[in-house]
């Protein structure tokens, strides 16, 4: 695996492989990977001739300083975890390299519309901008034909498919499902920072998420959302959402939308460390 930190370089080898006619698959991440992020190098690797990844931890996609300080960072088992599953080349940018103009520089503001004032929009100002800022300059270096992404940051993908549109990059998005812990728990970087305790506790999300789903064909959903709200908070959650939504566009439905895809999404804190999941119903 080559390893990148500056972008001319990145870029040359990129252009390369382009010249070549090879195929260039890109999973972003923010490092400290999961077997979430290894399915997502592994679908690249099945589509892509070429699989890119990069490792940045954005500073301007945290709304909460403390989340970014403690957002963890392993990069040596990254590094090796990203070897072992196939990836050509990764890039490990510094700050400086990917915000030149400074992280409180000048920088470009998308019109995400409704997408961005629901949900994690509400809960986190700015962070979709954030998002979109640093997401649209990996794009334009590394140029890739497909962008792989996990369905858990479910409203972040759909912000991505968003930015597509609005920058016109011709990237393909590809949407991969979420993997799970035994016990039902979506695999996130922020599950590092949780006990063993509360790791267990934790599964009471998706736990909540499935009775939404058994639910939702016999029960209003306000009643259902209630019982979902109290369900997390008797087991110690600090509730930020628990909301059914279409899937194609978010709107928040008080009832099923017949005909449309709809899916359930919470945010929930457990202890410091604010947790997001969803499920299709
Ligand atoms: O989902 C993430 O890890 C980040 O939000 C992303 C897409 C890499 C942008 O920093």
């Amino acid at each position: 695996m080559y390893q990148f930190k500056h972008r001319a370089a990145l870029q040359e080898a990129i252009a390369q492989e382009k010249k070549a006619g090879k195929r260039i698959g890109f999973v972003p991440t923010m490092g400290a990977l999961h077997e979430g992020h290894i399915s997502l190098i592994r679908t690249a690797r099945e589509y892509s001739d070429i699989v890119v990844c990069s490792i940045f931890v954005n500073p301007t996609q945290f709304n909460d300083p403390k989340d970014f300080e403690k957002y963890p960072i392993t990069i040596q088992e990254d590094i090796l975890q990203l070897t072992a599953a196939g990836t050509d080349i990764l890039f490990l940018p510094a700050v400086a390299e990917m915000y030149p103009e400074g992280v409180n520089g000048r920088h470009p503001h998308y019109d995400f519309g409704y997408l961005e004032t629901v949900l994690e929009g509400a809960y986190r100002p700015n962070h979709f901008q954030g998002v979109g800022i640093i997401v649209h300059k990996l794009l334009d270096f590394v140029q890739p034909d497909d962008l792989f992404m996990g369905q858990k940051d479910f409203q972040q993908c759909m912000i991505i498919k968003k930015l597509l549109e609005i920058t016109q990059i011709p990237a393909k998005l590809h949407i991969i499902p979420t993997l799970r812990e035994k016990n039902g728990l979506a695999m996130s970087s922020r599950n590092m920072r949780l006990s063993a305790e509360e790791r267990q506790t934790a599964a009471v999300i998706s736990q909540t998420l499935r009775h939404i789903k058994a639910g939702v064909g016999d029960t209003p959903f306000p009643e259902l959302l209630q019982n979902a709200r109290k369900h997390l908070q008797d087991a110690g959650f600090q509730v930020d959402y628990v909301a059914i939504a279409a899937a194609d566009d978010l709107e928040i439905l008080q009832q099923p939308a017949i005909g449309r895809p709809m899916v359930a999404l919470v945010a929930a804190k457990l202890g410091e460390v604010r947790l997001i999941d969803n499920m299709l119903l």
